[in-house]
């Protein structure tokens, strides 16, 4: 696989880990429940420190991390939504990342890449059990 590719997989990474950033650090300020909210403000944080890695990668080489990101989604007024959305949004970027660890073929990216998917799982797992405990 060309440096092109992976730097363009790589931005498809990075701008679904902003959108995490963005999507959750609005709905820690939101969200009433305090466990959730903290739980949620530490995630996003989670999500920027994936941003970081990934930068690092595009840009040793030679790339630009893109901003460009999709339209966001900060309707889901109750808990129960956002934390649905939140694991939706879990499972997109795991699915993404298992996707590309099978094509890409350079180690240190998918090493990353491997990091970055079970802190993912670890996520997904602390959303879903918030919801089990609402439900
Ligand atoms: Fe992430
Ligand atoms: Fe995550």
């Amino acid at each position: 696989m060309n440096n092109d590719e992976i730097i363009r997989l790589l931005n498809i990474d990075f701008v679904h880990e902003l959108e995490a950033v963005m999507v959750y650090s609005y709905n820690s300020f939101i969200i009433e429940d305090c466990d959730v909210s903290r739980l949620t403000e530490a995630i996003s944080v989670d999500e920027m420190r994936h941003m970081w890695w990934l930068a690092d990668l595009i840009v040793k080489r030679g790339g630009k991390p893109t901003m460009e990101h999709r339209e966001l989604d900060f309707s889901s007024e109750d808990l129960i939504g956002q934390l649905k959305l939140q694991i939706e949004k879990e499972t997109e970027g795991i699915n993404e990342y298992l996707r590309q660890i099978e094509i890409i073929d350079d180690e240190e990216v998918v090493g990353v890449l491997k990091h970055i998917i079970d802190e993912e799982k670890r996520h997904r797992k602390e959303f879903k059990e918030r919801l089990e405990k609402l439900d």
